[in-house]
């Protein structure tokens, strides 16, 4: 998506080869506009899928999650990363490595929010080595739910993700994918 991409090189700010920064747009200050214009995109793409919820993963993924669920005119599910204090039957929790971040984190979603007869859509601001998207589908699994695609802001394409979640067979749809980065140059594919 153009206009993502222009931000990205306008504003984006690559640590190393590995880490780009966008806080004044996606992770700390959002811009709204351009969110909403992210999920136009988004639901355009997936439009025909028989959507019934949009699910993201706590916190960034949030901003273009919900602006994506408002445009397709459905609810939006958030994976919880803080484990709920009062233990009961009624979550699913899965553990996550984040390989970014050097973190694990249980991921926890409620058994009343997601059904067998969900069409879920996964909406993340990042794909870099998949391991978010990947415990999100196993949540959604043990709920018996269906994911019909993964739309992500910014893919890494030097990282694994994408490759990992084709693998398990499911369609990854990104609006900006980076091919290479350095401090002076961010290319994309
Ligand atoms: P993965 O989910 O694709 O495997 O990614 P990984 O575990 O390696 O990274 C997880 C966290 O790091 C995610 O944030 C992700 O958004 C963030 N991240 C990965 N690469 C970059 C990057 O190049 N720049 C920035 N700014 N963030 C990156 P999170 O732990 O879910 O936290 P939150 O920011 O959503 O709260």
């Amino acid at each position: 998506m153009r206009l993502l991409e222009e931000r990205i090189l306008k504003e984006g700010r690559a640590v190393n080869e590995d880490i780009i920064r966008v806080d004044t747009f996606i992770n700390h200050q959002v811009d709204p506009k351009l969110m909403a214009k992210c999920a136009e995109d988004f639901a355009a793409h997936f439009r025909g899928d028989g959507i019934t919820k949009v699910v993201t993963i706590e916190s960034s993924g949030i901003s273009p999650a919900l602006f994506t669920a408002s445009e397709m005119g459905v609810p939006l599910v958030i994976l919880k990363k803080q484990p709920s204090k009062v233990l009961n039957d009624n979550l699913f929790q899965t553990m996550v490595t984040s390989f970014t971040k050097g973190t694990n984190y249980e991921l926890t979603l409620s058994k009343d929010v997601i059904s067998e007869n969900d069409h879920v859509l996964i909406i993340d601001d990042f794909l870099a080595n998949g391991e978010a998207v990947t415990a999100a589908v196993r949540l959604l699994r043990m709920a018996h739910a269906t994911v019909a695609g993964v739309g992500i802001l910014i893919e890494k394409a030097f990282q694994p993700g994408r490759e990992k979640i084709e693998d398990a067979g499911f369609k990854v749809y990104s609006l900006a994918r980076i091919g290479s980065m350095s401090k002076d140059r961010i290319e994309f594919i």
